[in-house]
């Protein structure tokens, strides 16, 4: 399992510290909520501070965008090269092209999936993505309780990946901890994201983030 702790989690005043500490720890991405308070009730951050976290950072950015405009932010996140950038199909009236879009300028396109939202919408773009990330919250804010019905979806997915491409990647993101890690992995999930159980553990990101690694 490769695991990917949300910043949006982390301490704001010190964020550079805590970048580095989760690299130091071993996670594999470094997840990061892009929300516009549009398209989710929430507003985070924009480029000036993911290009500082960037410059700290030894793992590759994940760019989760819950926003409106999505080709808007692409186009302002892609100077920063992040590994990932994935947008939800729900907010996507050309998602093929977006796809290409993505690719085009280096980065590995993925695609998010509201908790509502059937894995068949996406069948066919699963050829052309490197990664889909299933919502097992609402999304919006961190520390909310994993919706169970995303193990379900992760299976039927998967079933679908293995038709059309094999190489890419289920990411489950929300409500990750020790207590669903051995059902997702089940499931058939690559990554996962967590927030609140990495920065919050009491025993530190490294004991967290070893926790996931099932
Ligand atoms: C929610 C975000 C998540 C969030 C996860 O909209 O996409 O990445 O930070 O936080 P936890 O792990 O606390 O549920
Ligand atoms: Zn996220």
């Amino acid at each position: 399992m490769l695991v990917a702790p949300s910043i949006l989690s982390a301490d704001f005043g010190n964020l550079a510290r805590d970048v580095e500490a989760i690299c130091e720890a071993g996670c594999d991405l470094v997840h990061v909520d892009v929300m516009d308070g549009h398209f989710v009730p929430n507003l985070t951050i924009g480029p000036v501070v993911v290009s500082a976290v960037a410059k700290v950072a030894a793992k590759p950015l994940d760019i989760h965008l819950m926003v409106e405009n999505n080709t808007f932010f692409v186009e302002l996140f892609a100077p920063l090269k992040p590994g990932y950038i994935s947008f939800h199909i729900e907010e996507e009236k050309h998602p093929h092209r977006l796809v290409q879009k993505i690719r085009s300028l280096g980065i590995k396109p993925a695609i998010t999936l509201n908790p509502h939202t059937p894995p068949e919408s996406i069948e066919f773009l699963l050829a052309d993505i490197d990664m889909v990330l299933l919502m097992s919250v609402n999304p919006g804010f961190g520390g909310q309780k994993f919706i169970p019905s995303v193990l379900e979806r992760a299976k039927r997915l998967k079933a679908l990946i293995k038709k059309h491409n094999p190489d890419c990647l289920i990411e489950v993101d929300g409500g990750v901890s020790d207590q669903n890690i051995q059902e997702l992995k089940a499931a058939g999930v690559d990554v996962v994201v967590a927030g609140s159980y990495v920065f919050g553990n009491k025993e530190g990101y490294k004991h967290a983030i070893d926790s996931l690694k099932v």
